[in-house]
């Protein structure tokens, strides 16, 4: 068991403190995080499980003047056409859209933009496309795989691994859906096959943490609204 002396989560107090205190920030400084570092990271997040071990994670690590020519294309391609999702964007009807409009508007009165506001509401969709100003990201994709739902799970858990593991050497990350809806540009810009789509972009780096959006509370369920208990005494949800 964990305790405050020997875990290695100092700082934090204890691996619940660690990964709870984990979020997204939305603003960057422009120190790169170290290739050691990076390295470390990487083997963090492939230490997640994943289907019969297939290990079906694809990342394109890109930082420096590649990353800055990527987002000039995303962002001219936004301009140009919108976006051009490999996959569905929709999140249904019930909580999960509710939910995603509750964070916008957090975020959106974080920054003073006012609902009507779409030129400010829109250069935040392009703040996205330049990662947040970090310096360095990686882009997760996923191969043919059936109809890469259970690889696309897999690409989650090394995400979070991911994300803690950078939160461990004191640096953060932040995933970014957005660009993996401006598709095919990375691919044609980093040469990357079509049969590879990509699920997720990663910002990294230190976060900017003067920015109103740097620290974004955006809050979770009570558990009794994602958890159902079969057979379980004394489980007070
Ligand atoms: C698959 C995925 C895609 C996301 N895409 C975006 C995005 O495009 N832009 C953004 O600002 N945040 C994005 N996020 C961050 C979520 O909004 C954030 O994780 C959620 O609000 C919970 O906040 P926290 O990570 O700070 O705890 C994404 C998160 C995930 C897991």
């Amino acid at each position: 068991m964990l305790s405050e002396e020997n875990n290695s989560f100092s700082g934090f107090g204890s691996f619940s403190g660690f990964v709870r205190a984990r979020h997204s920030p939305r603003a960057y400084l422009p120190d790169v995080v170290p290739a050691e570092v990076i390295r470390e990271v990487l083997l963090d997040a492939q230490s997640a499980p994943s289907n019969s071990n297939t290990q079906p994670w694809n990342v394109h690590l890109v930082g420096g003047t590649a990353l800055r020519e990527l987002s000039a294309e995303l962002i001219a391609d936004f301009d140009d056409h919108g976006i051009t999702p490999d996959f569905t964007t929709d999140y249904g009807s019930g909580p999960h859209p509710q939910r995603s409009v509750e964070l916008a508007k957090k975020m959106y009165g974080l920054m003073g933009i006012a609902r009507e506001d779409k030129e400010a509401r829109t250069e935040f969709v392009r703040e996205n496309l330049r990662f947040f100003g970090a310096p360095q990201a990686a882009l997760l994709y996923v191969p043919a795989m059936g109809d890469r739902v259970r690889a696309a799970f897999d690409l989650g858990t090394y995400v979070e691994n991911f994300l803690l593991s950078l939160r461990a050497h004191g640096y953060a990350g932040s995933p970014i859906g957005m660009v993996s809806l401006m598709e095919p540009t990375t691919r044609r810009v980093l040469g990357i096959d079509a049969d590879q789509k990509m699920v997720l972009a990663l910002a990294f780096g230190r976060p900017d943490d003067t920015s109103p959006v740097a620290n974004v509370q955006p809050g979770r369920v009570p558990l009794a609204e994602s958890v159902t208990v079969h057979g379980i005494e004394g489980l007070e949800l």
